[in-house]
């Protein structure tokens, strides 16, 4: 190999690591990673975003408004009826975004319940606990 040839393999070896690093450095997650810790206060966001996220993601389980009435898949555990004001009143902001952050298994309830911390942002689930709460009117 000719000098001129040599540097240019390391040249192109240099580039293609710094390439490798770059792109596994912006592999990261988009996301923040959430740590489900509910947040102190105003856990409530944008009930409007969160109606689009219930659709999108909630609402083959709980019904579009809640109530749990078509369940499309089997469940030993379905779903409570989240207009009905007095379950709801019992159950405070803090408990409604660790449920959907960890999932019911790490609330004590159905595993059923899956965990959305992964995927969705802590926004997101600010978001959704504001929509749901527009079912009871709690
Ligand atoms: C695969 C079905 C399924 C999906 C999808 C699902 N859930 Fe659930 N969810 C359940 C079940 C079942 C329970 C009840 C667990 C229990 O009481 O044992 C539950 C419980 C909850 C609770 C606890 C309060 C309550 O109603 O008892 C909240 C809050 C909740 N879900 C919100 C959501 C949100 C928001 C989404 C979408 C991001 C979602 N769930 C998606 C099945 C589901």
């Amino acid at each position: 190999m000719t000098p001129n040839r040599k540097f240019a393999t390391r040249l192109i070896g240099a580039f293609c690591l710094t390439l490798g690093i770059s792109l596994a450095a912006s592999a990261e997650p988009a996301l923040e990673s959430n740590n489900c810790v509910p947040p102190i206060e105003n856990i409530r966001g944008d009930a409007q975003r969160g109606q689009d996220l219930h659709l999108e993601n909630c609402a083959d389980c709980h019904g579009y408004d809640g109530r749990a009435e078509v369940i499309v898949m089997h469940m030993d555990e379905p779903p409570h009826d989240q207009t009905d004001v007095e379950y709801m009143t019992a159950l405070n902001d803090a408990f409604l975004y660790l449920a959907i952050c960890s999932g019911g298994e790490a609330i004590g309830r159905s595993l059923v319940m899956p965990f959305w911390g992964d995927v969705l942002s802590d926004q997101d689930i600010r978001d959704l606990v504001a929509w749901v709460r527009t079912f009871s009117g709690t």
